[in-house]
């Protein structure tokens, strides 16, 4: 992984043409791996994407004494037999949102976790109130104390209950069926989440022995089971990946087979680029995307799935800047999730926020800049506007991308783009732009 010392230089303003294969999803695996400490044998987990956020997960793994073991590049195995820490170490999840998991595993399994307060990307106020809700309604006491949750279940342990969720939320959704998987009786979760990763997490704990029927749906029904068991469980390929290339593809032009995708889950960014204008071929696992004309005005808002995802926000405004006409984004998720449209407007990008909508003026072209990248998604629309803009684009605070894209550069080199990563002069990197 590499750190503020290196860059993305883009010499952009070419057509992409050939295939990209995409990993499994970030997402997925984000709640998975902490999933595999629910696991009393050992999990072999395949498709697992090589980005930062994995290999910091893993190391929370066998921080807290999983034996972990990489099969190969894609593939690890996890044996939780013998964890007896429960306390996660605070410099490793401070640094990824996604460490909130572990008090539901931790819980689900061992009765108690003691996790610091999450922190990952900055989209404005993250709380987790409906977490600790789902928590206490399992019998669970819950404190939050010193920037630590500490989390701990009744002498007799978790009991199933209804849980109402006043908000859809992804990552309460996921903790509340891990907690829910070891307790005893039924839980059954109201206005859950739908993402795909919602399901693929109930499929990994199934393969493991767990009873989760209904993910995918608004209800979910959890019957709690004694003990998980090992397996082997492949993760599913990952939605916002071959949607970023998706919008590579339309921002810069071409014609690129988006390879290993499950194209119902991108029914939402699918129809979104039909509308301005781009062609796209389902066949099977692939998806074909065909730019040749120029883009067209759209409206996106961003919902909770099926609904067009709030990770794509950032990548579909690259390609609006380039549209014939004014289109308005609304952000439906977060509240501050624009902090890049100040770096889209030194490529020449008309663009203005206010609070949630952006208005979005299409420009002819857009020219290269230094940039630099805000957080993860961010970062991947200035990747999709770097390829359009004529001229050289340089990316500083790449370790922001390199959370959730497996090998960019590669896969975007394999389909003629001209990027390259480059080491820089620490004062270099951060002197490539005055937003932050
Ligand atoms: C959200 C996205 C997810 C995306 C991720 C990172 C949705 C529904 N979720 O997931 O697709 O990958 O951001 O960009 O699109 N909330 C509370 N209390 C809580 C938890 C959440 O009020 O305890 C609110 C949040 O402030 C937010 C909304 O619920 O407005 C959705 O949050 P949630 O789905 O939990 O966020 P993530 O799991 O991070």
């Amino acid at each position: 992984m590499y750190s503020a010392l290196y860059k993305y230089v883009i010499h952009g303003g070419k057509p992409l043409f050939g295939e990209i294969e995409i990993s499994g999803a970030k997402n997925a695996a984000v709640g998975i791996l902490p999933a595999a400490l629910m696991v009393d044998g050992v999990c072999r987990i395949e498709n697992v994407p090589q980005i930062s956020d994995v290999t910091l997960s893993l190391d929370i793994l066998s921080a807290l004494g999983a034996e972990v073991r990489l099969v190969n590049k894609n593939t690890v195995e996890i044996d939780s037999r013998h964890i007896r820490n429960f306390t996660v170490p605070d410099d490793l999840c401070r640094k990824m949102r996604a460490s909130y998991y572990l008090i539901g595993a931790l819980l689900g399994r061992f009765g108690r976790a003691q996790v610091s307060m999450p922190g990952g990307c900055n989209l404005g106020v993250r709380p987790i109130d409906l977490h600790i809700k789902g928590f206490e309604k399992l019998g669970a006491t819950v404190d939050v104390m010193g920037g630590f949750v500490y989390a701990t279940a009744p002498e007799s342990g978790l009991r199933g209950s209804t849980i109402y969720m006043d908000q859809v939320s992804v990552g309460a959704t996921m903790n509340v069926m891990m907690a829910a998987a070891m307790a005893k009786g039924l839980t059954v979760i109201e206005n859950a989440a739908k993402e795909p990763h919602i399901v693929d997490l109930a499929n990994f704990l199934n393969t493991m022995g767990a009873h989760i029927m209904g993910a995918g749906t608004d209800v979910i029904k959890v019957r709690g089971v004694e003990r998980l068991h090992g397996g082997t469980y492949s993760i599913i390929p990952d939605q916002i990946e071959a949607g970023t290339y998706m919008a590579c593809v339309a921002a810069a032009g071409g014609n690129v087979l988006i390879k290993n995708v499950i194209p119902k889950h991108m029914d939402c960014i699918t129809s979104k680029l039909e509308e301005m204008g781009v062609e796209i071929r389902e066949d099977g696992d692939n998806i074909r995307v065909i730019r040749k004309h120029h883009l067209r005005r759209t409206n996106v808002k961003t919902m909770p799935y099926p609904g067009f995802p709030t990770d794509m926000q950032p990548q579909i405004t690259a390609c609006l800047a380039l549209a014939r006409g004014t289109s308005m984004v609304n952000e439906g998720i977060w509240d501050n999730r624009y902090r890049y449209v100040d770096e889209f407007k030194r490529m020449g990008a008309r663009i203005q926020v206010d609070g949630k909508v952006a208005v979005v003026e299409g420009v002819e072209r857009l020219s290269g800049a230094p940039l630099r990248a805000c957080d993860l998604r961010a970062g991947a629309a200035m990747v999709v506007a770097g390829l359009a803009a004529k001229g050289t684009t340089e990316i500083g605070e790449i370790h922001y991308i390199e959370r959730g894209y497996d090998d960019l550069v590669g896969k975007l080199r394999g389909v003629g783009a001209e990027i390259t990563l480059i080491a820089c002069p620490d004062d270099d990197a951060n002197s490539a732009s005055s937003a932050g």
